[in-house]
């Protein structure tokens, strides 16, 4: 029976946020739905064109909701490792925003040739996962589709005042990290069968599929400046995106980034998704690399995360307190990986050290 069970990430051409669309395709089509500043509506306190992890919506003073969708091809050859990790994933951009989440639609593309028990699998683990963030699935949408596809819109709650944000950071700051990175080199080595399903299932099917609930909670309680979850645009592409909305420039120390285990070995052998190759095309202008850094370093930063952790900006005073705070409660360790610095004269977003 073992020989023959379908492994899900053989049936897809990519496998989760490395099946985005490259930065640069993306910024191309939603130029055709930008809103003239006038017609905007004042109650979005956040949307698409701040490139931020989730919507928000003003409903009152004291409320507003925040709201994303995410939904990808398998991650995982074992259906309800894949829809833990789906579902990790998707609340994560609320938890990003420094919001509680609600309610979730499961959103569900499945082929008829395919044992429908292989869905109910994945729509378990979802479940499960968004049991464990105390929220609830109020419905979904399934399409008959040759690629298997699921994940979820998540909706969620935040105090208006309180939203933060992915353009916030300040200089002085320091950033802490809360997954290590490596998950797209992985799950591309589990679909070419470079790892085994034991060896993924040791460690990034659990990094992948923990939420961002711990680091989020303890963020909210101290107060941070500035927050981002890293996904598709790998460490670089989404530090890019808190550097330029916040008009500094960030140092990152490579010898701080965790990395999950044969991350290293894996992309010296070029076991990389194509989406990092992309990503380091579209972001590379923007980074100042100190010599030294290894060519792996290099492209691994730039590998397309799935379900990968927060990325904190916080005032250093309150740093260490926070980073405690989150590794007292957490089994993924947080690390701090860097600092926020003056917009250097030079005009980079990012120095990797
Ligand atoms: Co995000
Ligand atoms: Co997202
Ligand atoms: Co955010």
């Amino acid at each position: 029976m073992a020989e023959d069970k379908i492994k899900l990430t053989k049936l897809s051409a990519r496998c989760g946020c490395a099946g985005k669309f490259t930065p640069e395709s993306l910024a191309k089509v939603l130029e055709h739905i930008e809103v003239k500043a006038e017609e905007r509506d004042p109650n979005l306190i956040v949307g698409f064109d701040k490139s931020d992890d989730a919507g928000v919506y003003k409903l009152s003073e004291e409320l507003a909701l925040v709201q994303t969708v995410d939904f990808f091809t398998p991650v995982a050859n074992d259906p309800l490792t894949f829809g833990k990790i789906a579902a990790a994933n998707a609340l994560s951009d609320v938890y990003a925003m420094g919001g509680k989440p609600l309610t979730a639609l499961n959103l569900a593309c499945f082929s008829a040739n395919i044992d429908s028990a292989i869905l109910a699998e994945i729509l378990k683990g979802g479940a499960e996962k968004i049991k464990e963030a105390g929220a609830t699935i109020a419905g979904g949408h399934t399409i008959s589709d040759d690629e298997i596809k699921y994940g979820l819109s998540v909706t969620g709650i935040v105090d208006p005042k309180n939203v933060i944000t992915n353009s916030g950071a300040k200089e002085g700051d320091l950033l802490i990290l809360t997954k290590p990175i490596g998950s797209g080199v992985l799950t591309t080595a589990l679909k070419i069968e470079f790892i085994t399903d034991e060896e993924f299932n040791r460690e990034a099917a659990i990094v992948m599929s923990t939420l961002n609930k711990i680091a989020s909670e303890e963020m909210q309680r101290i107060g941070v400046n500035s927050c981002t979850d890293i996904t598709g645009f790998g460490l670089i592409g989404h530090t890019y995106e808190m550097a330029s909305g916040s008009n500094v420039t960030i140092e990152i120390d490579s010898k701080k980034i965790p990395f999950m285990n044969k991350v290293m070995d894996l992309v010296k052998d070029y076991c990389l998704p194509s989406g990092a190759y992309s990503n380091e095309k579209y972001f590379e202008k923007y980074v100042n690399f100190s010599e030294g850094i290894t060519e792996e370093v290099k492209l691994s930063l730039f590998d397309p995360q799935t379900s990968g952790g927060l990325l904190i900006s916080v005032e250093e005073s309150k740093a260490h307190k926070l980073l405690d705070n989150i590794n007292k409660r957490s089994e993924i360790k947080a690390k701090i990986v860097g600092r926020v610095l003056k917009k250097d004269a030079k005009n980079n977003y990012i120095n990797i050290i």
